[in-house]
C-alpha cells in the first residue's frame, strides 16, 4: 500500500502548480494542498482575486507564491514556471484548473449561429490549448524525476448534453478528456498519470451569477438534490494527487451529486 508524499527533487514538500486558483474551485484546491504540506504556486488573471487569495490564505513565502499570468500566454507560462523551478525545484502535481464559460449580459448562453470565431478561439485557447501547455511544459521534468500527477479540470458539459454551458465550453471540455487520455498513455510508462475531474454545478463565481431559474433547473436534474462544494472538488484532486491513486490514469471522474445530464 503505498502511503507518504510524493518523491521531490529538492528534499522539501512537493511542489504544486494551480492554473486559476485565485477564486472559486482552484482557490479551495490552493488551500487544500497547503494544508496537506505541499508548497503551493497558482496562476490568475485578475490582481484583486490574486491579492484577496493570498491575504486569506496567510501562508509563508516558503509555502505560497502567484503569479498573474494569462494560460493563453506561452512567454508569461514559462516565465512563471522558471521562477518556480529556481525557488523550489521541479513541480511534481499540476492543476489545470483555469477555464470560463462566457455568457451573453442575459447570462444566456450563445447560440452557435451567433458565436464569433473569436468567442470561439479564446474559449478553446483557455480551456484546452492552455492545460496543453502546462502539460507539455511540465512533463519533461516529471518523467526525468520518474514521478507526476497531473489533473485536468472538466465539465459534465463536456460529457453530456449541454445544458448551461455554450458550444464552445463544452468542445474545449470534451477535448480535454481527449488530451487526458492520450497524455495519460504517453506518461503512464514514466510514473505520471494524467486524470480529468468531471464537475457537475458546483457552487462557485462562474455559476454564481447564473439566473435563480437556471439554477432552479439546475438543481432539479441533481439526485443528490443540492449543488457541490469546490471542497468537494478540491478533496478529490488531493486524492488524485496521492501517491494511492498510482494506478489511476487515463480517468475522467464525475463529481456530479449523480446528474449525468440529459
Ligand atoms: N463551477 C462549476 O459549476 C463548474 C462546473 C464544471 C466545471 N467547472 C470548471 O472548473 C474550473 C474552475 O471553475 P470555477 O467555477 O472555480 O471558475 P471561476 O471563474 O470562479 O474561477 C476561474 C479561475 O480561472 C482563472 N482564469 C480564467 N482565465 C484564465 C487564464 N486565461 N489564465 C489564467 N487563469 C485564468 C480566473 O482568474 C479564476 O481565478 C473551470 O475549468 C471550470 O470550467 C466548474
Amino acid at each position: 500500500m503505498p502511503t507518504g508524499k510524493p518523491k521531490t527533487t529538492e528534499g522539501g514538500p512537493s511542489s504544486v502548480l494551480v492554473t486559476g486558483g485565485a477564486r472559486g474551485i482552484g482557490f479551495e484546491i490552493v488551500r487544500r494542498f497547503l494544508n496537506d504540506g505541499y508548497r503551493v504556486a497558482f496562476v490568475a488573471t485578475k490582481a484583486n482575486y490574486v491579492q484577496r487569495a493570498l491575504e486569506s490564505l496567510r501562508a509563508p513565502e516558503d509555502r505560497l507564491c502567484a503569479g498573474m499570468v494569462d494560460v493563453t500566454q506561452q512567454n508569461e507560462v514559462e516565465r512563471f514556471v522558471d521562477q518556480i523551478r529556481r525557488r523550489w525545484g521541479e513541480i511534481t502535481v499540476l492543476v489545470n484548473n483555469a477555464g470560463i464559460s462566457p455568457k451573453r449580459v442575459d447570462q444566456k448562453v450563445p447560440w452557435l449561429s451567433q458565436m464569433s470565431q473569436e468567442e470561439w478561439a479564446r474559449v478553446i485557447d483557455v480551456n484546452l490549448s492552455g492545460p496543453f501547455t502546462l502539460i507539455r511544459l511540465l512533463a519533461p521534468s516529471m518523467i526525468a524525476n520518474g514521478y507526476g500527477r497531473i489533473i485536468n479540470i472538466g465539465s459534465l458539459a463536456g460529457r453530456a448534453m449541454p445544458l448551461i454551458a455554450g458550444p464552445h465550453y463544452a468542445a474545449s471540455k470534451a477535448g480535454l478528456i481527449g488530451l487526458t487520455r492520450a497524455a495519460a498513455r504517453d506518461l503512464a510508462p514514466h510514473g505520471v498519470t494524467v486524470n480529468c475531474i468531471a464537475p457537475g454545478r458546483i457552487l462557485s463565481d462562474l455559476t454564481g451569477p447564473a439566473e435563480a431559474a437556471v439554477n432552479r433547473s439546475a438543481l432539479s436534474r441533481i439526485p443528490i438534490g443540492r449543488f457541490g462544494t469546490a471542497e468537494e472538488v478540491a478533496h478529490l484532486a488531493a486524492f488524485l494527487a496521492s501517491p494511492m491513486a498510482g494506478f489511476i490514469t487515463g480517468a475522467t471522474i464525475d463529481i456530479t451529486g449523480g446528474e449525468f445530464g440529459a
